[in-house]
């Protein structure tokens, strides 16, 4: 089949040698004032490696320093171009990507936005009535305080930018794209949109008045770089808030034509707004994987520019398929590059099996990733064991899986037991939940990796001392997982159900089901979904709703369940009726008749809850480590170590890290 994916495509004389490119992600790493250092080299210089055709850089700050720390003390890193000592820095990250065939592009950023505190106008956004969908104030009661920024700052601001652009051109960088994406992150789409642009200067009052930031910025840009040089400009296709916000049909009638005419050569087509809307960006395994090429389909048909489409893409062949259906001419793939920052060389030579897919869980998205433990700034380097050693695992979860792979592929000889039929443990039993689904991605790449570094797996066999002594193992390396803890009320009474069973055996839950821990908000959901009347209860009040999970999964969680207002044009984030979800609840009694509750919070009130299944979803402090083998084996074996929730219940993340902190040292 002749695939679109491998084509080269050229943007104003660039040549990318295929359709794949990595976007703006803002934690790479970087000095404290903002230089490229060899860390930031190693970063862009791993996904050149594996195969993508365009890098891009984070946001780049392009003001003066002072505002520049101010921004940049918003996120975790930053790079700045703000003044000619940048550019040797940059040189060499340029140097280290073009080595491996990529171009690289430069994301330039004015400084400010809502959320950096700078606004087109002053909030409440859009207004008094609204002002309470605010991300940062639903899930950290915080309100940014914003003042509102002055005409003589605006143009400063667009030269910054063009003299940026100009310094990435000197630099060797071959590309440079202006951040007029994600609603509230930046000022210049704090400026196109009415949500927060209510100026009555030149700078606002109409559209010509609110595109005038970018359209000037763009020209500006031009005449900095001459007419050789590709311009890029990120836009959001919707801000995902209805009529409040731009909506898909502003973008494709007035935006784009006003942003081709001001002289740019390619869109890099984002949805959604940082502050507002981050389902279009942050998008969370809750969303259906490339759920908003829809939308950058039309801004495809309002243009004969080159567009780019990004937004929860992990397959290629996917990708490959919004190619052929003309809906983008490149595509970005952010998290998956993460993941796996040789996702396209893997595709390429045509081993998708070995491709570690991105499970969608926003828990870090780079430094660190979930599932690549390498990606941070200091990994412990993964080399040939100088002795292969007889290495028995026992445990076959995720963590037990990681340790086997890294062993075997160190050249030690693996031997893995596991008590179940089936491979993957907890996280496989998370993952049959259609919300968590996602997570069976890591599960089905470890068990893949198992057959193809010919791990001898034992599967239905639970390991005992004897086992052990038997198979002699110069080391031993328990992932025996964690147990539920079941509390004293709740002992031995019927149609009590830990989460990882009732994960396993959805058919032996009942129609009234009590869903006991915040912890199972998402099971909660699902089995709602499914037409059982459930009740979701826990001891916390509403801010530990989803405290142990990323901020995009947290605000979804808080809008599906709380009384949270609601953008309607996002119908996923409508809240339900069911669940019914209570807080600050302690369980005081179970009976026949129900669960007797004091629900507290300002209305304390008792109440009885019918029930026919109760699933103990409470947080990781009330499961506890299956270790009880660590013992026993001291002194029998020379070398025993525990990892995965057997050393400490923890999340996905520890697990696979830890395996790696074992697995490259023995
Ligand atoms: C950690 C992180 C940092 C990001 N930083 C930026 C940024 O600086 N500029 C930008 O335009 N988008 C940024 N994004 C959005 C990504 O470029 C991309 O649009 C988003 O992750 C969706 O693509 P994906 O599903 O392939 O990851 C960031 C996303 C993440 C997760």
């Amino acid at each position: 089949m002749n695939r679109k994916i491998f084509e080269p495509i050229e943007i104003r004389g660039m040549k990318l040698k295929n359709r794949i490119g990595f976007p703006s992600f803002l934690n790479h790493p970087g000095t404290e004032d903002g230089f490229s250092n060899d860390l930031t080299v190693r970063w862009f210089e791993e996904r050149a490696k594996g195969g993508a055709g365009l890098i891009m850089t984070g946001a780049v700050t392009a003001g003066v320093p002072r505002q520049a720390r101010r921004a940049g003390a918003l996120v975790s890193g930053f790079l700045g171009l703000f003044d000619d000592k940048f550019i040797p820095g940059f040189a060499k990250v340029a140097e280290a990507v073009h080595q491996h065939g990529a171009r690289l592009g430069v994301q330039l950023s004015g400084i400010g936005g809502p959320m950096s505190g700078r606004g087109p106008s002053l909030p409440p956004y859009p207004d008094d009535a609204h002002a309470t969908d605010d991300l940062f104030y639903v899930v950290g009661g915080m309100r940014i305080p914003t003042t509102e920024i002055t005409i003589e700052e605006l143009e400063q601001i667009q030269e910054d930018i063009a003299a940026a652009a100009a310094r990435a051109k000197a630099a060797g960088i071959d590309c440079v794209e202006l951040h007029c994406a994600h609603g509230g992150a930046t000022l210049h789409n704090s400026f196109i949109s009415p949500y927060y642009n209510r100026r009555t200067d030149e700078y606002g009052g109409n559209w010509e008045g609110r595109l005038r930031l970018p359209t000037q910025t763009i020209k500006k840009m031009r005449e900095a770089v001459g007419d050789d040089y590709p311009i890029l400009v990120r836009i959001s296709s919707s801000q995902l808030l209805g009529g409040r916000g731009v909506t898909l049909e502003d973008t494709t009638r007035i935006i784009v034509p006003a942003l081709e005419k001001a002289g740019v050569d390619c869109l890099d087509v984002s949805q959604g707004d940082m502050i507002r809307s981050n389902e279009g960006i942050l998008i969370s395994l809750y969303y259906p994987r490339g759920c908003f090429m829809n939308l950058t389909a039309e801004v495809k048909k309002a243009t004969k520019l080159p567009v780019i489409g990004v937004g929860r893409i992990v397959d290629l062949d996917m990708a490959e398929k919004f190619l052929q259906e003309g809906k983008a001419d490149i595509i970005f793939m952010g998290r998956q590059l993460t993941a796996d920052p040789e996702t396209p060389k893997k595709y390429f030579e045509g081993r998708p099996e070995d491709i570690r897919k991105c499970i969608g869980c926003n828990g870090g998205c780079g430094r660190p990733c979930t599932v690549n433990y390498d990606l941070q700034d200091a990994p412990i380097p993964l080399t040939k064991a100088e002795k292969a050693k007889k290495v028995l695992v026992i445990g076959g979860g995720v963590a037990g899986m990681e340790v086997a792979r890294i062993a075997a592929v160190r050249g030690h000889k693996v031997t893995l037991i596991e008590k179940d039929s089936e491979l993957g443990g907890m996280v496989a039993a998370l993952a049959l939940n259609p919300l968590t689904a996602e997570f069976q991605n890591i599960v089905e790449y470890l068990t893949t990796q198992m057959r193809k570094l010919a791990v001898d797996v034992r599967v239905c066999k639970e390991a005992t001392i004897t086992d052990v002594e038997e198979m002699k193992p110069d080391v031993v390396i328990l992932a025996t997982g964690s147990l539920a803890t079941v509390p004293d009320v709740a002992q031995g009474k019927p149609g009590v159900m830990t989460h990882g069973q009732a994960s396993k055996n959805w058919r032996a839950i009942g129609q009234k089901v009590v869903v006991w821990g915040l912890f199972g908000a998402e099971l909660a959901i699902s089995l709602a979904q499914e037409g059982k009347d459930v009740i979701l209860l826990g001891r916390g009040g509403e801010g530990s709703l989803g405290s142990d999970l990323s901020i995009a999964r947290r605000w979804w969680l808080f809008r599906k369940l709380t009384d949270v207002n609601t953008p309607r044009a996002v119908p996923e984030a409508v809240k339900l009726s069911n669940p019914k979800v209570l807080f600050n609840v302690e369980v005081e009694d179970i009976t026949p008749q129900g669960i007797k509750v004091n629900v507290g919070g300002n209305t304390e009130r008792k109440e009885v809850l019918a029930y026919d299944t109760i699933i103990l979803s409470r947080r990781f402090g009330e499961r506890k480590s299956n270790d009880s083998l660590f013992d026993e084996l001291q002194g029998r074996v020379t070398e025993v170590h525990k990892i995965g929730d057997c050393a400490e219940v923890r999340g996905i993340l520890e697990a696979i890290h830890g395996a790696n902190e074992v697995a490259r040292k023995i």
